[in-house]
């Protein structure tokens, strides 16, 4: 692994500054996974570092930035239809400088399409290149000519990147980047690069940093956060890693995501266990109920390994909650697939399910596969699983009802007086507080609910 440290590009800064004659303005906007919300956190870190003011209006900004998903198509086809919309802002303000960075711009037949159909974007740079965001800035300042760059692998694991992030309470920390699992319906790895741990001494820095700081909840973030500390020298899991960042003294809580069935081990549930400051749930994405499909989508774990990981944490961990990803008609899926879908849906009792359907991704294995369903078909399935998981979700839910509980207080709910906050377990209550709660945790006694949304009122 190569690792390097953010340097302060000085140069870069000067051109700037000498190219406008006020402070220039750049507005962020983040699609796709936190990963990616953390790199916009950065991104906004490093253009504050050369020079730039951070804009919550497009409108107003000298700099539009869209730092892009590539998971699923549709999210493509919302940044290019976002992109398109610039179109008229570009014309009233010609100096306007456009980019696109993230995981859709490390695929070269995107950065083809850029070229060939957007002449109005101005900048594009891979998942890799937020460190050489001022150079980039200032080589298009002094040429006519765009700046579309070829993505490239850097599979480099960069330090201390200054970063401006979006609360003062709850925090991202990658642990680690890119994935190696190769799933077949997936482009992370292939737009993301191998994975690459950071130094648990690194992890550790940044995240006594935030709890000196005041942050409450820090999310640990990786594709596959149990296979961190592969590659090291030094001889560290992600069960190690936990119990080290538990020893900082504060009052704190942690997340993580996501774990990755295939390794999540026994470890680690124990360290769930023994360790309070890390919350009691987990995410532990199935994406299928069928061995074949399982098979077919190569996740390396089955049905029967799946429910005897999650039957050790239910005993080892009382009141563990789960969550999980379902893709609905991959590539083959038949009736008789998706039913022993539904089946482990109905058995686990989820509290949250993120659901998908299958969207092909070109370059991938799944791409390749034949595909019979059609998509009414596959709409079909996945009303079906909405429909259960509603009704599981709200007996979850309901059954909380009663209880007194921690929350974090995340912020204003829509009714006016009422508070949001969010319970170990992930779930959602709205009471009623004064706003100076936000960003601490409170007491709140659940009295009811609302479908999938706890309520509750302030326990005395
Ligand atoms: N690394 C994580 C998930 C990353 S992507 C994991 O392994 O669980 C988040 C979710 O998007 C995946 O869990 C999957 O359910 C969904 N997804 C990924 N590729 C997809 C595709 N081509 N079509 C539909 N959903 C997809
Ligand atoms: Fe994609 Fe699989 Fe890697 Fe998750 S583990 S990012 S689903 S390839
Ligand atoms: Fe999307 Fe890239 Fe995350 S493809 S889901 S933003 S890793």
């Amino acid at each position: 692994m190569e690792k390097s440290v953010y340097t302060h590009d000085a140069a870069s800064a000067a051109a700037i500054a000498a190219a406008y004659d006020e402070p220039p303005l750049a507005y962020v906007r983040s699609y796709g996974c936190q990963q990616n919300v953390n790199d916009g956190e950065k991104i906004r870190g490093v253009l504050l570092d050369c020079g730039f003011g951070i804009t919550d209006s497009a409108e107003n900004a000298d700099l539009i930035l869209f730092n892009t998903c590539a998971v699923r198509e549709h999210a493509e086809q919302r940044v290019f239809g976002n992109v398109g919309a610039l179109k008229r802002l570009k014309e009233k303000n010609p100096r306007l400088m456009i980019g696109l960075c993230g995981c859709m711009a490390q695929q070269p037949h995107i950065v083809e399409k850029v070229r060939s159909s957007y002449p109005y974007v101005d900048l594009v740079f891979g998942v890799d290149g937020i460190d050489t965001l001022p150079a980039l800035i200032a080589q298009r300042l002094g040429q006519k000519k765009r700046v579309l760059q070829t993505p490239v692998e850097r599979n480099a694991v960069v330090e201390a990147v200054p970063i401006r992030r979006d609360s003062g309470f709850r925090a991202w920390l990658p642990i680690m980047y890119g994935c190696d699992n190769f799933c077949t319906y997936c482009i992370v790895p292939y737009v993301r690069g191998r994975e690459r741990s950071r130094l648990p001494e690194d992890v550790l820095k940044e995240f006594t940093q935030l709890v000196q700081a005041g942050y409450k909840e820090i999310t640990l973030l990786g594709q596959n956060v149990n296979s961190y500390g592969k590659g090291l020298e030094v001889p560290v899991d992600f069960a190690d890693l936990l119990n080290m960042l538990c020893a900082v003294p504060g009052d704190y809580q942690i997340r993580f995501m996501t774990s990755h069935p295939k390794d999540a081990s026994h470890k680690l549930i124990d360290t769930i266990a023994a360790q309070p400051k890390i919350c009691k749930h987990l995410h532990l994405p199935v994406q299928s109920g069928s061995d074949r499909i399982l098979h077919e989508m190569n996740r390396h774990y089955n049905v029967e390994q799946y429910l005897e990981l999650m039957n050790y944490a239910k005993q080892r961990v009382p009141g563990i909650t789960f969550s999980s990803d379902i893709i609905v008609g991959f590539p083959g899926e038949t009736e008789e697939d998706f039913a022993k879908t539904l089946e482990l849906v109905e058995h686990v009792g989820y509290m949250q399910l993120f659901t998908f359907i299958y969207s092909k991704r070109t370059g991938t294995r799944a791409a390749l596969m034949p595909d019979p369903a059609t998509h009414k078909e596959k709409a079909e399935r996945m009303g079906r699983l909405l429909a259960l998981q509603d009704k599981i979700a709200m007996q979850q839910v309901a059954s909380m009802v009663g209880q007194t509980v921690r929350v974090l207080v995340e912020g204003a709910a829509r009714t006016e007086g009422m508070l949001t906050g969010r319970l170990d377990n992930n779930l959602t209550v709205e009471f009623a507080a004064a706003e100076e709660m936000i960003g601490h945790y409170a007491k709140v006694s659940l009295t009811g609910a609302r479908a999938t949304v706890l309520t509750g009122e302030l326990a005395k």
